[in-house]
């Protein structure tokens, strides 16, 4: 294990100085963009002011043949467009790809700059981390770029969700993880060829009634397993964990559920891979007024934080503070992208 004096201290000779703390971002969906697709990079400028971060997809739906066309793509719409406070993030092809290479030079080269996280998928362990780490302080470091970029995991083998403690903290440049469930159901043999979301078929049924008849049966998640640990290891951490794609377009109510839960667990974001889960992401990941009305009332009845009152019948405390306080931090960063909901959280 690297000791706390040296875990902070560049890995190249010129490369900038680790950050301490992450950037205080709102980043409630990732959109992906496929950046081979001239029409729809064409849009990007109008997305930009839609979204809270711009993906360029390089790696899986991608076609082979359209791999340097995408980058190409992405280096050119991340020059043309000014991205304001939205984050620009790829995610590059997997580390044993002929791709991956080409994806790390040439975007440190071209926008080193203007790229603030780089998504890496298909991590299995520390060690992935550690090799882009050191790869993106060199190119840092040639190219004189001013500030780290950043690495988001996706969680999507069984062996990434072994070690997703290590993979966490392997460097100061992580900034998150995102659960990739359609890779990861492929790697532990799951039975489901769906992209995230329950299954019928995973379920728990009541016990049989004496009078015989149908029994009722209640599906399980899947995902909360995964996400739960996921979570803790962020959070023990200090980065940000993320739900990953919703694969059924077709069913926006099932979307929005899985985000939610993902939300309630303590994810700060979902990928949007449709225009249409950009609203249901910003609905779900901007906390309800409601909700940030009451903790409000707690911030405001315990001052310091100490203490016990109660609250329209309920019992506050020090812990409730602080779960107060998580409600209104996330409402606060809401409202500086979203005037409609700043007015509804009154702030
Ligand atoms: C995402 O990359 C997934 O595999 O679900
Ligand atoms: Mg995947």
């Amino acid at each position: 294990m690297k000791l706390p004096r040296q875990f902070f201290k560049p890995l190249a000779i010129g490369a900038p100085q680790p950050l301490r703390e992450l950037p205080l971002r709102l980043e409630r969906m990732i959109h992906f963009v496929p950046p081979h697709l001239e029409k729809l990079r064409a849009k990007v400028p109008q997305l930009a002011r839609e979204v809270d971060v711009v993906l360029g997809n390089l790696e899986d739906a991608i076609p082979a043949d359209a791999k340097d066309a995408a980058r190409a793509g992405f280096i050119e719409m991340a020059r043309a467009t000014d991205f304001g406070m939205t984050g620009l993030w790829t995610r590059i092809n997997a580390l044993n790809s002929p791709w991956v290479l080409d994806d790390i030079t040439q975007l440190v080269a071209a926008i080193g700059d203007k790229l603030d996280v780089i998504m890496l998928p298909k991590v299995d362990g520390a060690w992935d981390i550690h090799y882009l780490d050191q790869l993106l302080a060199q190119l840092e470091a040639k190219h004189a770029v001013k500030k780290p970029i950043l690495i988001h995991a996706i969680l999507e083998t069984a062996e990434g969700v072994n070690n997703v403690e290590a993979i966490a903290s392997a460097s100061p440049r992580m900034h998150g993880m995102s659960l990739g469930p359609a890779d990861l159901a492929a790697s532990r043999a799951m039975k489901t060829t769906r992209v995230g979301g329950g299954h019928p078929e995973y379920k728990v049924i009541a016990d049989p009634g004496a009078a015989g008849g149908p029994r009722a049966a209640y599906q399980q998640d899947l995902w909360h397993y995964t996400i739960a640990r996921m979570v803790d290891a962020c959070a023990a951490a200090g980065i940000k964990p993320f739900y990953g794609p919703f694969g059924d377009f077709s069913d926006p109510e099932a979307c929005e559920v899985q985000f939610r839960n993902a939300f309630l667990l303590g994810c700060v974001g979902a990928w949007s891979l449709h225009p249409s889960q950009v609203a249901i992401a910003k609905r779900v990941f901007s906390p309800d007024p409601a909700e940030v009305a009451f903790a409000q009332k707690i911030l405001k009845a315990m001052p310091d934080g100490t203490g016990a009152v109660m609250i329209d019948g309920k019992m506050q405390d020090d812990a409730t503070w602080k779960q107060a306080k998580v409600v209104v931090d996330l409402a606060k960063l809401v409202a500086t992208k979203d005037p409609d909901l700043a007015a509804q959280y009154g702030f």
